[in-house]
């Protein structure tokens, strides 16, 4: 049913009304809002929002105000005089000069936003339906991963973002405004967080039929936590022995996946290394356990729809379940 037609039902609109506030403010915290900064430049483009909330509430009440005294006034005509003067100060003159100081105001926020990174650049290219990342260290080292970025609290990162196939966006609210991802350009985004913890960020333009199902983990550590990490990802290490990556290999999973440490080396689909430590599965879709990877394996598709990986329905049971182990171990 339209969600207008149900809120026009008045048993609807007692029932839901008590919790519309609820319902209103639930936007305003969590790992994805970005009425809840944790990061400077959400910060600066909070209080853009709530400047601009304020200044329409402004309007707002004037307006009401005004449309309230006109209702009272008997109808008379005014001289031709009076009214080319009330058009030109409340049509022209009031809108122009709230309209400049809020584009003053806002151009005055913009340099901060724009400030070149300090010491971490971080490659992020959209994919039909999830996010191809790359660290880049001032040593020129790599790390490669998928759907997840892990940030240092307090350093400014810089983020290229590129797409691969359509026009995707990038945003992560609670650290900062979305920047689109388009194929043959490069487009640069700065972000500093300020608060370490877990959020959220997904893809904010249509890309195709799993649009919505393509999310982003966001990780901020102290930078100690951060070093440490890198630190161990430059060094790759050949995963514990498990007869799920005979398995992966003989099925030709490494013809689209990358496990650093072992003889997979593809690049067309997610780095599936040290996939363990991803608080999720297919860019936020599923919980990170065997059983949703064994899913995933054998029918994508029903998960996400139009996702490029073919379906692996034909595999023996216990050999999509031994290759979900190992991922799930990695
Ligand atoms: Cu990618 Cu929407």
């Amino acid at each position: 049913m339209n969600v207008w037609l149900a809120f026009s039902s008045p048993r609807i609109c007692r029932a839901l009304g008590p919790w519309l506030p609820l319902i209103l403010f639930a936007g305003c915290s969590g790992p994805q809002s970005a009425l809840d900064p944790a990061g400077s430049e959400a910060r600066i483009v909070g209080s853009l929002f709530w400047w601009m909330l304020g200044a329409a509430a402004v309007i707002w009440a004037a307006v009401m105000a005004i449309a309230a005294y006109a209702g009272r006034q008997r109808a008379q005509p005014w001289s031709d005089r009076k009214a080319g003067r009330f058009i030109l100060i409340c049509g022209a003159l009031l809108p122009t000069i709230l309209l400049a100081v809020l584009l003053v105001f806002g151009l005055r926020l913009m340099p901060a936003l724009r400030a070149p990174g300090e010491a971490l650049r971080i490659h992020v290219q959209g994919e039909q339906f999830w996010w191809r990342v790359s660290y880049e260290f001032p040593d020129g080292a790599r790390i490669d991963s998928a759907n997840e970025v892990r940030l240092p609290r307090g350093v400014r990162t810089e983020f290229v973002l590129t797409a691969q196939d359509v026009i995707h966006s990038f945003w992560i609210p609670p650290l900062g405004g979305k920047m689109d991802m388009i194929p043959g350009t490069t487009n640069r985004l700065v972000l500093e967080p300020t608060q370490s913890g877990r959020f959220r960020g997904a893809c904010a333009e249509f890309c195709g039929t799993s649009h919505g199902l393509m999310n982003l983990e966001v990780a901020v550590l102290e930078p100690a936590a951060f070093d440490e990490w890198a630190q161990q990802r430059r060094t790759a290490t050949a995963p514990p022995p498990h007869p799920g990556q005979a398995l992966f290999l003989a099925h030709g999973c490494n013809a689209c996946h990358t496990v650093q440490g072992t003889p997979a080396r593809g690049r067309i689909g997610p780095d599936l290394t040290r996939l363990s430590e991803r608080p999720s599965l297919a860019a936020g879709t599923l919980p990170n356990d065997a059983a949703s990877i064994e899913r995933f394996i054998r029918d994508p598709a029903d998960i996400k729809p139009g996702a490029r990986m073919p379906s692996f329905t034909h595999l023996p049971p216990s050999d999509s379940a031994d290759i979900a182990r190992w991922l799930e171990a990695l």
